[in-house]
């Protein structure tokens, strides 16, 4: 089903993908896939061994960065996405691994198929910004 406003304006992307429930939802598939199969371990091995806040910060971030409750910045205070990733290893490889990994995840939830293929386009931004600070940092 269309949303009745387009992805990206108020909380239409929020919505769908399935509120705060869906996107939590989410993020433990992508991180269970991220630690069980290895053409991700590049990428596994960069998070800390507990890695629960890792999960809590990515779906909180998601929440906002998605129009919705802005749950990070209540929780955690200010972020800038590249920022925080300044002191890893992050190459193409390593960006596609999260994508991959992401795009995977996304697959398997019940999202509208244009919604799946917006997110993925809209994901792509923030993480070739986090690539691009990573690589210059080098
Ligand atoms: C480009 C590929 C990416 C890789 C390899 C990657 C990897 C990581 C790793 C290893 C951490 C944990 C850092 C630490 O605890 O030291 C992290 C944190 C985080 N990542 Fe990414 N990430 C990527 C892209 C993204 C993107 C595109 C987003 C958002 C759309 C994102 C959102 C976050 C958030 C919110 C945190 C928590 C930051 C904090 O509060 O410390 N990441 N990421």
């Amino acid at each position: 089903m269309k949303p009745p406003i387009p992805y990206g304006t108020g909380d239409a992307s929020f919505r769908a993908a399935g509120g705060q429930a869906g996107i939590f939802r989410l993020v433990d598939v992508f991180f269970d896939r991220m630690e069980s199969d290895p053409r991700f371990e590049t990428i596994w091995e960069m998070h800390p061994d507990d890695n629960d806040e890792s999960r809590d910060k990515l779906a909180r971030f998601l929440c906002g960065w998605l129009g919705g409750p802005k749950l990070y910045t209540e929780k955690y205070g200010a972020i800038g996405i590249p920022r925080v990733h300044a002191h890893l290893a992050i190459t193409t490889p390593e960006r596609d691994q999260w994508l991959t990994c992401m795009s995977e995840s996304v697959a398997e939830q019940a999202f509208d198929e244009d919604f799946k293929t917006y997110l993925m386009e809209q994901l792509f931004v923030p993480a070739e910004a986090v690539r691009r600070r990573c690589e210059a940092q080098r």
